[in-house]
């Protein structure tokens, strides 16, 4: 069977020069067997017309949200209905900006908006363009309401500039559309995940804790939601809002994570520590504010329980998985710490470099088993998540596939 066969694709087109290349993408999809239907904006038929895309796709082309003829054929909440998937190609600035906007100024907008079925956009545009704040901040906003984002490739591009803004070719778009519908790997299984710092009181307005904004656990959190996953996270102070079906516990020191992942023992298939626990805490809290009295003062520390160890020798231990950020000798220390806490993964992340640390948009890892080792190049957090949960999705399911 066909990768794509019976699959309902509904092909949005912006306006862009790379508009030319939808047309050879309506011809991919089909090939691998899709029903394609074709939605262009104003923009879009300034740069090709809706004839070449009705006669490739064999449907007619939608163009207006209020055109009485088409909504008698197939109205726009039909459309949306009708939809497995919303591809975007290209996918220009201006549209991501109205759909990051949540406007239903017209049919493609309205669609999007009205749609159950996942969204996925290939940007296009000058490299300029896309680099600029404005957009960057509209592709978090899209990426953070779980809507995929293939591309875009980086090269020479149409105006003469060379950098990232080319849309990616048709043949690697139908690709990543099949792949969408394949991605639900983790469908029912829990999921376990701690993220962020945890803060250690020293008295009511003191605490000691650590640069972690919890990006790498809330991006690995939604990625595994998309992956069909019931999710729990359990996340010390961050300034991140939950991503969507996805269950948070908030807690503060590490004592109470510790507590939280232990009542998730269980239920719990997969666990992954995301978190940057503190390795130790104060012996007493003061019972009020501490006063400076004297020249020099000491905090007599004590340990913080491990949480992962603890997890990976509980009775009914889930596949577990942890990170080592370290400033060097990085996979020396990630591969100590896979055997001296028992893990069955470890995803090692050199926190000395400031492009991929702790307060980082992008990340840049080395997964480490016991079978071997996997490196992921630097990419953003959101797209690195949704790796690394393919990752342990594999690895979980074949270990499981193993143990029957
Ligand atoms: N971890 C944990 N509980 C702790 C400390 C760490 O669950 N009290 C988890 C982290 O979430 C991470 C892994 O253990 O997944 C490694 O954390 P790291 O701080 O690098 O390791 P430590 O054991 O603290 O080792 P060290 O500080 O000596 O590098």
């Amino acid at each position: 069977m066909k990768q794509l066969s019976n699959r309902h694709i509904l092909l949005g087109v912006t306006g862009g020069i790379a508009a030319y290349k939808s047309a050879e993408l309506i011809r991919r999809l089909k090939d691998h067997g899709a029903d394609v239907r074709v939605v262009m904006t104003a923009a879009a038929m300034e740069f090709i017309t809706p004839l070449t895309l009705q006669a490739l796709s064999g449907n007619p082309v939608h163009t207006t949200l209020l055109d009485p003829a088409a909504e008698a054929g197939m109205g726009h909440i039909e459309l949306a209905r009708w939809a497995d998937v919303i591809l975007i190609a290209p996918a220009s600035a201006d549209f991501m900006a109205r759909l990051a906007n949540g406007r239903g100024d017209d049919l493609l907008t309205t669609l999007c908006l009205a749609t159950p079925a996942p969204i996925a956009l290939a940007p296009a545009m000058n490299q300029g363009m896309w680099r600029d704040p404005a957009t960057q901040a509209n592709v978090n906003i899209l990426v953070e309401r779980s809507i995929h984002l293939f591309g875009p490739a980086a090269g020479e591009q149409a105006c003469g500039d060379v950098g990232p803004g080319r849309m990616l070719e048709a043949e690697d778009l139908a690709q990543r559309c099949a792949e969408l519908f394949n991605s639900r790997l983790l469908d029912g299984v829990q999921l376990t995940i701690t993220a962020g710092p945890t803060r250690e009181a020293i008295d009511p307005v003191r605490y000691i804790s650590n640069h972690s904004s919890g990006k790498m656990g809330y991006a690995l959190a939604r990625a595994a939601a998309d992956a069909g996953a019931r999710v729990t996270l359990i996340s010390g102070p961050t300034n991140l809002p939950c991503p969507e079906r996805v269950t948070r516990i908030d807690i503060v020191s590490a004592t109470e994570m510790h507590e939280a992942a232990m009542a998730a023992m269980g239920q719990c298939q997969i666990f992954i520590a995301c978190a940057a626990v503190a390795d130790y805490r104060p012996i007493n809290c003061a019972g009020q504010k501490i006063k400076k009295d004297n020249d020099s003062m000491q905090i007599e520390l004590v340990r913080n329980p491990d949480i992962v160890s603890a997890v990976a020798k509980h009775a009914e231990r889930p596949f577990t998985i942890g990170f080592a950020a370290e400033t060097q000798d990085l996979l020396h220390y990630a591969r100590d710490k896979l055997q001296r806490k028992n893990l069955d993964m470890i995803v090692a992340n050199d926190v000395a470099n400031s492009s991929i640390g702790f307060n980082a948009n992008d990340n840049a890892v080395t997964v480490l088993t016991t079978k071997g080792e996997q490196s992921i190049a630097q990419m953003g957090k959101n797209q690195l998540a949704a790796q690394l949960i393919q990752l342990i999705a594999q690895q979980f399911l074949s270990t499981k596939q193993e143990g029957l």
